[in-house]
């Protein structure tokens, strides 16, 4: 038999605890063991961004990451931010600006997009910025490059970036 092992953390604000094969990632606990499949996979390897969830209010590719390294960690998946009566502004947003067509990466876009506006709020610098001293700010261009890895095949980028744009108080 394959040796298993515990693994204990918050999802959604609610306290998980599973025995999983060591080398399931968090995205396979999330939709195979947790049965959240809000979450997609799309690649399976860090190319799409469709898996994409906050861990600690920081986003990752939850295909890219090993359950069993979340000990204690707080998670926030789609099924987290809102529900359908009470939606969280960003899903808002997406709906109101046609943010989607298929919807199939729709959660990590939205996943994505909330850590995004967090990540310029506390001058987080991105991979592209040159000057670490300029504090970014929620222009379309940097809001697109920093959501570079959420790819979406229907093209609904624009649309993504005029939701963003409104959730963050820019003018576009
Ligand atoms: Fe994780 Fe594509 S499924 S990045
Ligand atoms: Fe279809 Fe993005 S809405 S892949």
């Amino acid at each position: 038999a394959t040796p298993t092992m515990p693994v204990r953390f918050k999802v959604n604000g609610e306290k998980r605890e599973l025995t999983l094969d060591p080398r399931t990632t968090l995205l396979d606990a999330l939709r195979e063991h947790l049965h959240l499949t809000g979450t997609k996979k799309g690649c399976d390897h860090g190319q799409c961004g469709a898996c994409t969830v906050m861990v600690d209010g920081v986003r990752i590719n939850s295909c890219l990451s090993l359950a069993v390294m979340h000990e204690g960690d707080e998670i926030t998946t789609i099924e987290g931010l809102g529900t359908p009566d009470k939606l969280h502004p960003m899903q808002a947003a997406f709906i109101k600006h046609d943010g989607y067509q298929c919807g199939y990466c729709t959660p990590g876009q939205i996943c994505s997009a909330v850590a995004v506006l967090d990540e310029i709020k506390r001058g987080v610098p991105s991979h592209a910025q040159s000057n670490l001293m300029t504090k970014p700010t929620a222009t379309n261009v940097e809001m697109r490059e920093r959501m570079s890895g959420n790819i979406c095949r229907c093209g609904a980028y624009s649309n993504i970036a005029e939701a963003m744009a409104e959730v963050a108080g820019a003018k576009t």
